[in-house]
């Protein structure tokens, strides 16, 4: 019997990324942080000085990342070691996101990751937080949730983060990154950034943390009514 996946998608700002690392320590399951591989092939592919049209080098570099990932505090960045180099802050600027989101539009570099992404799916459970894990990379996953919130909200929270983090952005920018972003995401022909049809939609736009990881509780429980652990 494979092991249970619970997908999560939607674009960043919609406190993805927090809600999926609490629902992974809370269960105690693994987590599949994907954002994090397109970041990392943007970064190798950078640093290897590979032209971001070469799409066969990209699909290359895909394939055969050496990467490790070290899990982390719940809320906190997963840690990331490329050839044995800790990486995890070098990925998480903004121009690295808006360069994952260009290569990640290419097939090759779709394909050169869907393996390493499904080997994941371990024992007892997997957390898949991305764009295309209920509808692409586990399209039989147990449990689909896909989560919204208004490009606004998402600036600010991602301002927030940002600021935490000490690295220095305009609110105004980021909005106007983020849309862009989005466009990508959303209009790019292969594994787009869309809800599985059968994912629970949530907009967490007026919605705080606290609140949605115990939405997400209740609505793990009604899936599977077997886990018992207290929150
Ligand atoms: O979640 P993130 O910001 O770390 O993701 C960075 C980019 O990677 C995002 O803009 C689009 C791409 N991505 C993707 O295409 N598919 C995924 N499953 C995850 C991320």
């Amino acid at each position: 019997m494979t092991a249970p996946v619970i997908a999560v998608d939607g674009p960043s700002g919609t406190g993805k990324g927090t809600l999926c690392s609490y629902l992974a320590q809370w269960l105690d399951w693994h987590l599949l942080d994907s954002g994090a591989l397109y970041r990392i092939v943007a970064y190798a592919a950078q640093t290897q000085g590979i032209d971001p049209d070469n799409e066969a080098a990209l699909g290359e570099v895909a394939r055969n990342l050496d990467v490790e990932f070290i899990p982390s505090e719940p809320g906190r960045d997963v840690g990331v070691l490329l050839a044995g180099r800790d990486i995890t802050q070098s990925i998480r600027n903004e121009d690295c996101g808006r360069a994952a989101s260009i290569v990640a539009a290419l097939p090759q570099v779709r394909a050169g990751l869907l393996d390493r992404q499904q080997s994941f799916r371990r024992p007892p459970g997997l957390i898949a937080d991305g764009r295309d894990m209920g509808t692409v990379v586990f399209p039989d996953a147990e449990l689909k949730i896909f989560l919204t919130a208004s490009p606004d909200e998402r600036a600010k929270r991602r301002y927030k983060q940002l600021k935490d983090k000490g690295i220095g952005v305009n609110l105004r920018q980021l909005l106007a990154d983020i849309t862009e972003r989005d466009a990508r995401d959303t209009e790019r022909d292969i594994s787009p950034l869309r809800p599985a049809g059968d994912a629970i939609v949530f907009d967490t736009t007026d919605v705080n943390i606290d609140t949605m990881v115990e939405k997400m509780i209740r609505t793990v429980r009604d899936k599977f009514p077997n886990i018992t652990r207290d929150r």
